[in-house]
């Protein structure tokens, strides 16, 4: 009889439930090429009826490698704007050109309802504002959230009462609602969950793999209420083709980001560390991971230098907040440690051999052959090959820097380095593959021979050549 009660009960709650949300305050209609929010005043949500949004008018905050495809994607379904602070960039994305090479002319122009700004006046009629702006770390490997405090600072001089302000840039849990949002609220006025909402969407794109691009990756979602939730989901449902994942919380999908990139950097770090084992072993390590890896469940990582703008960046985002709250972690400085010092074993390997070939380090020619931080893709952000050039200097070693994707301009600006066009045959004592551009691979043993002295050293960090064709390698 009890349990009969009890089962009436929840089944009067599961009725009443359902009737509200019938009665629902708005309703959200999903046409094939509009999200449509619509508010009617029923009283259960007094805080919602400043919400009116009939046609989604987004603008994009920071046009980079996550911004830009981001923006093209929503250009395809709703009128769009690309704003950045960059001038520069804006007026080369006026003419078709991409410098990152995320995206082709073809591709920009291609794109009808999207258009660039870097005036405030061009995206104040906008009521979705997404901002994809950097989250760097400063020198003592602390978050700068610069960026993200002048893009909210100046986003509280555009919205309007009823806009939604969705962040992508990677932070820690907390960030979004304790640093960006009060700055909303104190410079515009407007109440948070009142006269505004928010959500948060973290990015997943990898620049250079045209293979996982922004609409066939997965994307977590998220926002400030249930109601700007759904919102948030259904709009992004409109260009991810793979499918959304509803976070509960803003909280949840800013921690779901950075511990993506964390773990991807602790499996790096297991593996560089294995890699510095197994040599002082005598062993292979490539060939120690193709045996383990046919086992299912090892995973396929590969050591190497750990640079860029995310996975080694992203866990000192997670070990800051982590010691804000009186916790110290361990493992992932740990894995930090060990990444960041790869440069070091490297430089040190290579020193090594040449020593063995009786090649003095000092005055020797030694060619770099990539300088930034993945294969395939022009970004030169915290790229940890600085680590062995500047190492290397300190022995007076003469260095020539190849890269075929990296932009002369931008590595002599931030780095002071010069790059070599096209190195010349016969000069080098040794050469170290760094990075796995597809234009080092076809060059081959043959091709880069060709530029070596007869006695010289190849190390290859990167595994592009077979091993019996080289000195070294991680
Ligand atoms: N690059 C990636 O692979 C990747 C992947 C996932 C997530 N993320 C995250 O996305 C965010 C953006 O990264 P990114 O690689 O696109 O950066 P990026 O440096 O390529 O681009 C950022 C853009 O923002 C602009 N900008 C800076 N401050 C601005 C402001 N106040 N107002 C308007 N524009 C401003 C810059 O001019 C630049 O064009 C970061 O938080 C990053 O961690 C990056």
């Amino acid at each position: 009889m009890l349990l009969q009660n009890i089962l009436i009960g929840y089944y009067n709650r599961y009725l009443i439930e359902q009737l509200m949300f019938f009665t629902l305050r708005y309703c959200i209609v999903l046409e094939r090429k509009s999200v449509q929010i619509q508010c009617t005043q029923t009283g259960f949500y007094p805080e919602m009826d400043n919400i009116m949004l009939h046609q989604p008018k987004i603008t994009v905050i920071g046009l980079g490698y996550v911004g830009l495809p981001l923006a093209v994607e929503f250009g395809k379904h709703f009128p769009t704007v690309g704003f950045d602070i960059d001038q520069r960039r804006i007026a080369e994305l006026r003419a078709g050109i991409d410098n990152t090479q995320e995206l082709t002319t073809d591709e920009l122009q291609a794109t009808t309802q999207l258009s660039f700004a870097c005036e405030s006046e061009q995206i104040k009629d906008s009521n979705i504002y997404i901002v994809t702006v950097p989250t760097p770390i400063d020198c003592h490997n602390r978050p700068d959230l610069t960026p993200l405090q002048k893009a909210s600072t100046f986003l509280a001089s555009v919205i309007n009462s009823g806009d939604i302000v969705i962040y992508e840039s990677t932070v820690y849990p907390g960030a979004t609602e304790e640093v960006c949002i009060p700055l909303i609220e104190q410079h515009s006025g407007l109440t948070y969950n009142k006269d505004f909402f928010a959500g948060y969407s973290p990015e997943r794109i990898n620049p250079g793999d045209k293979t996982h691009r922004i609409n066939n990756i997965v994307k977590v979602t998220s926002g400030s209420t249930p109601e700007i939730a759904d919102f948030i989901d259904q709009l992004y449902g409109q260009i991810i083709t793979a499918g959304t994942h509803k976070a509960s919380s803003i909280r949840v999908a800013e921690a779901a980001k950075v511990i993506e990139n964390t773990q991807r950097d602790l499996n790096i770090a297991l593996i560089n560390e294995l890699a510095i084992i197994f040599n002082r072993l005598g062993i292979d390590t490539l060939e120690v991971l193709e045996a383990a890896g046919s086992k299912w469940n090892f995973l396929p990582f590969r050591p190497g230098l750990v640079g860029g703008h995310c996975i080694s960046v992203d866990p000192y985002y997670l070990t800051h907040k982590a010691q804000e709250i009186g916790y110290h972690p361990e493992v992932i400085l740990a894995g930090r440690r060990i990444n960041d010092n790869m440069g070091t074993y490297v430089t040190e390997s290579v020193i090594k051999l040449l020593t063995q070939k009786r090649i003095h380090v000092v005055d020797a020619n030694i060619l770099i052959m990539g300088l930034t931080f993945k294969e395939n893709c022009p970004d030169l952000r915290n790229t940890r090959v600085v680590d062995i050039i500047d190492e290397l200097i300190t022995y007076h070693a003469n260095i020539d820097i190849f890269d075929p994707w990296a932009d002369s301009d931008e590595a002599s600006s931030t780095y002071g380095y010069k790059l070599v066009e096209t190195p010349e045959a016969g000069k080098y004592d040794a050469a170290i593959l760094t990075v796995s551009h597809d234009q080092f691979r076809q060059m081959g043993v043959a091709g880069i021979r060709r530029l070596m002295k007869p006695d010289h050293v190849i190390y290859d960090v990167k595994y592009v050549l077979p091993k019996e064709e080289v000195d070294g390698r991680l």
